[in-house]
């Protein structure tokens, strides 16, 4: 059977037949409308973002520091079990940059997290790194939503770099971010930190922001992969946020936001 084949066989058989359907549209609608990433000179580097940034957070993004050994460790376990489970449903390359993955765990980290919340898992880089900074920390839960690709349907591969002795901090919803955000940060009492690498999309993005803002506590932030300059300028019009667009390092055309409460 041809990719396209399985892909389509997958859809039809997929429970989640209305929500990837929404997905897909609003993915080629945003191709259209809102596909241009920011511009050279748009975004700071990391190593600018770094010399303006609170003393607590450079210590553990500086080179060498405690962040880049987690992401060593996190992609080491990765590719350990990548390597265990043979073919792969979807290229690790959807995997995060290597400063979007430092950001995730330094923050949680020195946020002091009691919970975080995350859409978009994939092979869960990003879900890991968040979840060893609450083991460092002795406390925090991760709440993640995922809707599953569809070279993976039922979501067998989901969060494979997930180790077991970190699962117990880590729920984990099936479906799409509009379907589980609201009930679930209706259902928890403020959250400190939102972390979205979901679609990557103008729409999809500033939906998230919306609904998560308001559950966001004061001192605390969300991180956005892959933003649009759409998203950008979105952000810059908003009052009462401050935020920080850092260019990627691996994936230099790429931009992430970083909105602090
Ligand atoms: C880029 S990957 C996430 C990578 C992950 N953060 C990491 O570092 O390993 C994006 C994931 O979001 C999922 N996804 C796409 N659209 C979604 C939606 N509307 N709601 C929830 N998840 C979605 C994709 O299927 C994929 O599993």
């Amino acid at each position: 059977m041809s990719a396209t084949v399985q892909k389509l066989f997958n859809f039809a058989n997929s429970r989640h037949r209305r929500a990837r359907l929404r997905n897909m549209l609003e993915i080629q609608l945003n191709k259209w409308t809102a596909g241009e990433r920011p511009g050279d000179g748009k975004a700071a580097s990391f190593e600018e973002f770094l010399a303006a940034s609170p003393p607590r957070l450079r210590a553990l993004l500086q080179p060498g520091g405690e962040a880049e050994a987690a992401v060593r460790e996190v992609r080491g376990g990765f590719e350990e079990a990548a390597a265990a489970r043979g073919p792969l449903p979807f290229p690790a390359f959807f995997n995060a940059d290597v400063s979007f993955a430092q950001l995730s765990y330094a923050l949680a980290r020195s946020l002091g997290c009691e919970t975080a919340v995350e859409s978009g898992v994939g092979y869960g880089v990003t879900s890991a790194l968040i979840l060893l900074a609450m083991e460092r920390n002795s406390r925090g839960r991760l709440i993640s939503i995922d809707l599953p690709a569809l070279s993976d349907p039922h979501g067998q591969s989901i969060g494979l770099a997930v180790p077991d002795r970190l699962r117990a901090r880590w729920q984990l919803h099936s479906g799409s971010t509009r379907q589980h955000l609201p009930r679930i940060l209706n259902g928890t009492a403020p959250i400190c930190f939102f972390v979205s690498d979901s679609a990557n999309i103008f729409t999809m993005q500033r939906y998230e922001f919306e609904t998560a803002w308001p559950h966001i506590r004061r001192g605390g932030g969300a991180l956005f992969n892959n933003i649009s300059a759409k998203f950008q300028q979105y952000l810059s019009g908003t009052e009462g946020v401050v935020v920080h667009c850092i260019r990627q390092v691996e994936k230099s055309k790429s931009v992430s936001a970083l909105v602090l409460k």
